[in-house]
């Protein structure tokens, strides 16, 4: 691992997060979700992005006689925060423990930062984990729980300290160098586990539903947190979340993982607006799930799913071109809109309206904008009805 002793002063100079804008920019760029690249390797990186980051290949575990993990492949560039994300029990974790060096895998590869670390221990990886429970001591203060693994490597004092107030200070705990974890709230406790694996200046943080523990609000502040706190340090990350909104809010891609495979790989706005398979549109993002066809936005009998997202549903009290009459059944407020169960063509659509709701029972008119449709579990086509449907 890569760890010059006097770079914790902010960890990493202000060149990485210039490094970082630069190959952000050039992630836009060059990365749309073309069918063949976000699979295996998530579209087109520079070399130097792909040698940089982390790669992975043919990954398999089998584990109680199941295969949990089933030939997968990932790669990370190089200063990207990607998101895993699946189902409780699709494999998360497990992937992440091969990763960071807790459990061996049965085949594969992984390589971070240019260098094969299959064969090494979780303590020699250039790899930091951050884990769902913090682990943090009760019984030493936060300046020590963070200073442990530099201890371990038998750092001197004098840099172990320099470089544990560096980190401190950089997710603003600074305050709370002397304190207990049990004396601190949630939110700062994973703070105190975040330096942790930051002070050791990884070239690859992996973090496992970092934000679980916390409340709803203090999961929006500390995820916001953490995606600063990686822009700024350009540091190679990949996060464990079963959270969609967490993924779709921090994440430059997503890669979405069901039953030890992945499913589709790409940025949260491709994700969302041209899923690859029934599994991720229902995942990402809310969708009216229908059995039957769709034709210039009209809904009939048939044996394909036809997808449609909520805010693909508009409703109007008045007749309009291309809307058809709709029976409100029911109101769910949600604050600043409402979500509007609509009956039209004898399907219910739930569709999102701001301002002055209507009321369940109330007639108007609903069009379905633009719909997805499945086979097989598989996208076919992507239709938008045209401006008089
Ligand atoms: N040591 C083991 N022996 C047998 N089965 C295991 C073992 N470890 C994990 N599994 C199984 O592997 C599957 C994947 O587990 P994993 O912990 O990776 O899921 P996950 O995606 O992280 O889920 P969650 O979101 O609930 O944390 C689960 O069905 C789990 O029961
Ligand atoms: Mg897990």
């Amino acid at each position: 691992m890569s760890m010059p002793s006097d770079a914790v002063s902010p960890p990493r100079p202000l060149s990485h997060g210039r490094a970082m804008a630069e190959r952000s920019t050039e992630a836009t760029d060059v990365a749309p979700a073309s069918d063949v690249a976000d699979v295996a390797d998530g579209g087109a990186g520079s070399a130097a992005q792909e040698a940089g980051g982390l790669q992975v290949r043919g990954l398999s575990k089998v584990l109680g006689g199941r295969t949990i993990i089933d030939n997968l492949d990932l790669s990370v560039r190089e200063g990207e925060l990607v998101s895993l994300l699946g189902p409780s029990g699709c494999g998360k974790t497990t992937t992440l423990r091969m990763i960071a060096g807790f459990l061996a895998p049965d085949t594969g590869t992984i390589a971070v930062a240019g260098q094969d670390v299959a064969h090494l221990g979780a303590e020699k990886r250039p790899s930091a984990m951050v884990f769902q429970n913090y682990a943090l001591w009760p019984h030493m203060t936060v300046f020590k729980n963070v200073a442990f693994p530099l201890k371990l490597r038998k750092l001197p004092k004098v840099d172990i300290a320099r470089r544990v107030d560096a980190v401190l200070e950089l997710v603003n705990l600074l305050h709370h160098r002397d304190s207990r974890p049990g004396r601190i709230s949630g939110g700062e406790q994973q703070r105190v586990a975040l330096a942790r694996a930051l002070v050791q200046e990884p070239d690859l943080l992996l973090l496992d539903e970092p934000l679980s523990n916390l409340d709803a609000k203090l999961r929006v502040k500390v995820r916001e947190d953490i995606r600063e706190i990686q822009q700024r340090l350009g540091i190679t990350t990949l996060i464990v979340t079963h959270d969609q909104d967490e993924a779709l809010s921090i994440s430059d891609r997503i890669a979405v993982m069901n039953a030890g495979r992945i499913e589709q790989y790409s940025t949260p706005g491709e994700l969302y607006a041209r899923p690859r398979t029934e599994f991720v549109a229902t995942f990402i993002g809310s969708l009216n799930r229908i059995e039957g066809s769709y034709r210039d936005g009209v809904l009939g009998s048939g044996s394909d799913v036809v997808g449609i997202r909520p805010e693909d549903v508009a409703f109007s009290a008045t007749a309009l071109p291309g809307y058809r009459p709709a029976t409100v059944e029911r109101i769910v407020p949600r604050g600043h809109f409402s979500e509007v169960y609509l009956r039209r063509d004898d399907a219910l659509l739930r569709s999102y309206l701001g301002g002055v709701a209507p009321a369940p029972g109330d007639r108007g008119y609903a069009r379905i904008s633009k719909a997805m449709i499945f086979r097989n579990g598989l996208l076919v086509s992507g239709t938008e009805a045209t401006a008089d449907q």
